[in-house]
């Protein structure tokens, strides 16, 4: 295969994870990052990374990032497909490929369809792809759940619960996620949009009924927090007790006045704590049911840097457009070695 060369827009959790795995691989390299953080200007990737020195320089210099000949650029910077539609359309006007984390972006239809359709549009006229991607949404309730449906011989009903260990999430993700206030602040956060909890159900859960041929009436959810009866401390966060330190999320989209597809989300930064073990599950109800159990469940850092780095080649070979991850091949682990891949 020949060498593809990936660009990193947003030098966080998941862009440095991808950066350690893409240098464990012969056929991959990271030949360009920028960052809007001042703190990471002029740092090197690699070393950033947590592994060997890449000779790859952050910068702020977001233009200058993308004149290197490249492949792939890959966003991993927000939540939310307006704010990273900008680098989406920078990247596709230079010829780039590209893969964005944005949650929104797994199913952009849903969010913007004007700006879903006119990215779409750019990308066709480029000849490039565009995916949002990683591990929920794009695998777990996505990708693993609709290859799943392929033994299945018909759907009547999706189940999937997912309980989450979010301590190793960055400090802006907890508190955007809702952890570490008070009810009354909780509250206030889910109520003015700046707690969101967990992004992604509805674009998992249309994406899921688009494919299997059902039209989703609403998609009803509920949010309540886990406050805590201890004081938690990690490298990231600090949560006293009488704050949140989880919540429980539950969505569910409707056919015909009926849940078809449900999800559980439970988050909390100390799950063994409250007697909850990290798991994922997918029931699905019908002639031939099926129940999938993922235990211990998928980790969110490595299994989404994963995820990332698995579709790159998905996306190099794809037809052109905003794509879905149910439009790409099979994502597969490629070739890595073991020994590069130990943190320094
Ligand atoms: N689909 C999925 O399954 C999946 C999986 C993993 C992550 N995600 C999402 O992907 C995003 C990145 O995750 P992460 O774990 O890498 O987060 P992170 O560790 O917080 O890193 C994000 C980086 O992007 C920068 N950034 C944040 N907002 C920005 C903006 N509006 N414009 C430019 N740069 C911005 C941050 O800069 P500062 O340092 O200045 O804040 C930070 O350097 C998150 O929104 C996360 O929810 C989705």
């Amino acid at each position: 295969m020949p060498e593809i060369k990936v660009i990193l827009a947003g030098v966080g959790r998941v862009g440095r994870d991808v950066t350690r795995l893409l240098s464990a691989r012969p056929d991959y390299r990271v030949v360009a990052a920028y960052s809007r953080n001042p703190k990471l200007a002029g740092q090197d990737l690699g070393a950033l990374a947590g592994t060997r020195a890449s000779g790859v320089t952050v910068t702020l210099d977001r233009e200058a990032a993308l004149r290197q000949p490249a492949d792939v650029l890959v966003v991993a910077t927000t939540s939310f497909l307006k704010d990273v539609a900008g680098d989406l359309q920078l990247g596709i006007e230079r010829g780039l490929n590209v893969i964005t984390t944005a949650e929104e972006a797994a199913f952009p239809w849903l969010i913007d369809e004007p700006l879903a359709n006119e990215i779409d549009r750019l990308a066709k006229a480029r000849q490039v792809s565009v995916l949002g991607v990683g591990l929920n949404p794009g695998f777990i309730f996505d990708a693993l759940l609709l290859t799943a449906t392929g033994i299945a011989w018909d759907v009547a009903t999706i189940r999937v619960r997912r309980v989450v260990d979010v301590a190793r999430f960055s400090a802006t993700i907890q508190r955007r996620l809702g952890i570490g206030f008070s009810r009354e602040e909780f509250e206030a956060g889910v109520h003015s949009g700046s707690i969101s909890g967990h992004i992604g159900f509805p674009q998992s859960f249309t994406l899921t009924a688009h494919c299997l041929g059902r039209t989703l009436d609403r998609i009803d959810k509920s949010f309540e927090p886990l406050l805590a009866e201890q004081v938690y401390t990690n490298e990231r966060m600090t949560v006293v007790a009488g704050q949140t330190a989880g919540f429980i999320q539950r969505s569910s989209g409707l056919v015909a006045a009926q849940p078809w597809i449900s999800a559980e989300f439970i988050a909390h930064i100390a799950p063994a704590s409250v007697n909850l073990a990290a798991e994922d599950t997918i029931s699905i109800e019908g002639y031939n049911s099926l129940n999938l159990t993922i235990r211990p469940g998928c980790n969110p850092q490595r299994g989404s840097a994963a995820m990332i780095a698995n579709c790159i080649p998905r996306v190099v070979e794809a037809r052109p457009g905003f794509l879905t991850v149910a439009d790409l091949a099979i994502p597969f682990a490629r070739k890595t070695s073991r020994e590069l891949l130990k943190e320094s």
